[in-house]
């Protein structure tokens, strides 16, 4: 009862909530016979004009999270509880039609590996019209226009000649700021950007976040950013969502987060990546063993397993979602309520 008190009181619809997420449960109906719960009773809140980053190791349903938002999960993999309310109306509930027109209008898409996002045999010029047209009916020389605007958000500016090219004369990481370009060409409401930097190198990581923030900041859209990697959250979110075994495990603004992680496992992945100045001459640790097989979950606490802080009751029950301070959500029964990251006081 307490647990579903705290849930409510994160979900209380506020006027500035462009997303919910309540109770999101996207099962995989495996041909064995075993379900595999990717994600499993999920809430958060993206407000207008923020960026929420949503951290956790492979496996953990973050892409599920955010095919469940798009509405496009694979087989055989079903969406089987909870509400998505983007704009005030619940997305599981619109025909295919209606959400087809939502589809790259009102949400877009980034995906981690940006040679499939393109058809390879048609010009960018091509593909940016087509993309356009799907949605509006319009004359060229305006479709032309707007393609000139997204392509400078993201720092190109000889659009003549890149419109003229095929996908494959460009690097990768060229390539997915061409896309995070196209994913703009309706000022959609939220961007999400599964993972966009994870196939390409260091600094083309570093460009595409910073395409991201550009295009961010002039078209003051909602972001989700997904990712396994802490130093690409703490860059570019205002909030951070950490999930493990298709649960959220915390959720808190940012920097509350970065210096008072609460849950072990926020511990843990904050202590594997080189992240605040002041860490910098720490040790970099790994979190030990390994992330859970979702077929078999432990009864209890699901990093249990792995918690360097585990106690007999976290074996046997399953901690729930709640607030432990204003805006912090932690689903643990013993939250790390001294922990803190660096003793540099100006980070506070
Ligand atoms: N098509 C599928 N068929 C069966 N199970 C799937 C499928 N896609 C995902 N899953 C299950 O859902 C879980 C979550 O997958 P998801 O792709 O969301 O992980 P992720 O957090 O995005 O990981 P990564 O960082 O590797 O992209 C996986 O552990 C897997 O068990
Ligand atoms: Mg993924």
């Amino acid at each position: 009862m307490k647990q579903n008190a705290d849930v409510k009181k994160q979900q209380t619809v506020q006027p500035d909530v462009l997303l919910e997420v309540k109770d999101l449960k996207t099962y995989f109906y495996m041909p064995s016979g075993a379900v595999v719960k990717a994600v499993d009773g999920v809430n958060f809140t993206v407000k207008k004009g923020s960026v929420l980053g949503i951290i956790g190791e492979s496996g953990s349903g973050k892409s599920v999270t955010s095919r469940s938002i798009m509405r496009i999960v694979d087989e055989p993999g079903k969406i089987v509880g909870g509400e998505i309310n983007f704009k005030n109306r619940n997305l599981l509930k619109l025909s295919e039609k209606e959400m087809s027109r939502i589809r790259g209008s009102q949400i877009s898409l980034i995906f981690q590996d940006p040679t499939t996002s393109f058809n390879p045999y048609m010009t960018i010029g091509e593909q940016l019209i087509e993309a356009y047209l799907v949605h509006k009916k319009a004359s060229k020389e305006e479709i032309k226009q707007r393609c000139i605007e997204v392509l400078k958000m993201v720092g190109i500016s000889n659009h003549e000649e890149i419109m003229k090219k095929y996908p494959c004369e460009f690097s990768a990481g060229f390539r997915q700021r061409i896309f995070i370009a196209m994913s703009m060409i309706f000022k959609p409401d939220l961007l999400i950007a599964d993972e966009p930097t994870t196939s390409l190198g260091i600094t083309i990581q570093a460009e595409i976040i910073e395409a991201l923030i550009d295009v961010k900041k002039e078209a003051g859209n909602s972001v989700i950013i997904i990712t396994h990697d802490f130093g690409v959250v703490s860059q570019f979110s205002d909030d951070i969502f950490v999930m493990y075994a298709g649960r959220c495990v915390e959720s808190s603004p940012k920097k509350k987060l970065l210096l008072y992680p609460r849950h072990p496992y926020t511990v843990g992945l904050i202590r594997s990546v080189p992240l605040l100045e002041a860490r910098k001459t720490k040790r970099l640790k790994s979190i030990k063993g390994f992330p859970p097989d979702m077929v078999n979950l432990p009864k209890g606490c699901a990093f249990s397993p792995r918690c360097e802080f585990v106690q007999p009751k976290c074996l046997e029950e399953q901690p729930m979602l709640r607030e432990i301070e204003e805006g912090r959500m932690v689903a643990c029964h013993y939250p790390l309520m001294d922990y803190r990251t660096s003793d540099d006081t100006t980070l506070e």
